[in-house]
């Protein structure tokens, strides 16, 4: 449960949180995010997830809206005045308040920024992981700059439904030459026949996730070998395993694409020893 939430310097109970009717990220989506693992109190990966939010806000022309110590501060009361161990931590940064009107706002406006922490149930996650999910593919409806976080989701909003109405957990998003382009909210990886990983290089069709970042490094440490190529949808049906990557699920099995098993239609033996190893590669904060 949600109990504060930090909105704009203060720290206000959830039910009275809120951000003014003309904030440009109510009105244009024009607003970035990240959102940060907390496992044991600690921020799971916090340099990796600061790098790209103002990486995010510089392709935006949006200000920091404080400096980067000042936010790892915010991060840290949240969660902890919200007494979290194992959940996530949500960052927004919209570009602030101003009549409606297209253009950035002439003028000095201050950006918006809201923080909020949540509990997550770790042992369900770990059951999750255990089963492995499912994800059903569909073409991947948006835009050009997928590398920029922004929380313009409306198109994964409706993959995620679409999946979830069909008995899966993940929408895998395909692009016009049928090669997987990422997950709705994840990157997504598979194993071939000779047991090299597959996952599509960044660039602007995906988002650079942090947990893919990280796991790359785990790759290096494992000395196992990776290509980073795009992959298409029959590929990936006939791959030995197949998982995705996320700063909510980590390493995450996939053990069914479009209702047929991937493998022997169980989580895969690497995939499940990455997901062992991941954090010990993962950067932990101090509490
Ligand atoms: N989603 N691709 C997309 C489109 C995402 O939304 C995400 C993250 C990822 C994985 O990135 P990372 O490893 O940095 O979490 C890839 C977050 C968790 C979310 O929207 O909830």
């Amino acid at each position: 449960m949600t109990r504060v939430v930090y909105v704009n310097g203060r720290y206000l109970p959830y039910a009275h949180a809120g951000v003014h009717v003309e904030d440009r990220g109510f009105q244009f989506a024009d607003a970035i995010y990240e959102v940060c693992e907390v496992l044991d109190g600690r921020l799971v990966d916090e340099t990796r997830h600061m790098e790209r939010l103002e990486r995010s806000l510089t392709e935006l022309r949006i200000p920091m809206p404080m400096a980067r110590r000042a936010l790892g501060r915010v991060l840290r009361e949240t969660i902890r005045r919200n007494r979290v161990r194992t959940g996530l931590v949500y960052l927004q940064v919209t570009r602030g308040v101003a009549p409606r009107d297209f253009p950035f706002p002439k003028g000095d406006i201050s950006p918006t920024l809201v923080c909020l922490a949540r509990r997550v149930d770790g042992a369900a996650r770990a059951e999750r992981a255990e089963a492995g999910i499912s994800v059903r593919t569909m073409p991947d409806i948006r835009w050009g700059r997928c590398d920029i976080k922004t929380v313009m989701l409306l198109p994964a909003v409706l993959a995620k439904e679409a999946a979830t109405e069909e008995g899966a957990q993940e929408a895998w998003l395909v692009d016009c030459n049928g090669f997987v382009t990422e997950g709705a909210s994840s990157n997504a990886w598979i194993m071939d026949r000779s047991g090299a990983l597959i996952t599509r290089p960044t660039g602007n069709a995906i988002l650079p996730g942090v947990t893919r970042r990280t796991l790359l490094d785990l790759l290096s440490r494992e000395k196992i070998p990776l290509i980073e190529r795009p992959f298409t949808v029959a590929e990936a049906l006939s791959a030995r395993e197949a998982f995705i990557t996320s700063a909510s699920g980590t390493v995450m099995p996939v053990v069914a694409i479009d209702k047929k098993s991937i493998g022997n239609g169980h989580p895969g033996e690497l995939t499940l020893r990455l997901r062992s190893f991941f954090h010990q590669i993962a950067e932990l904060s101090d509490e």
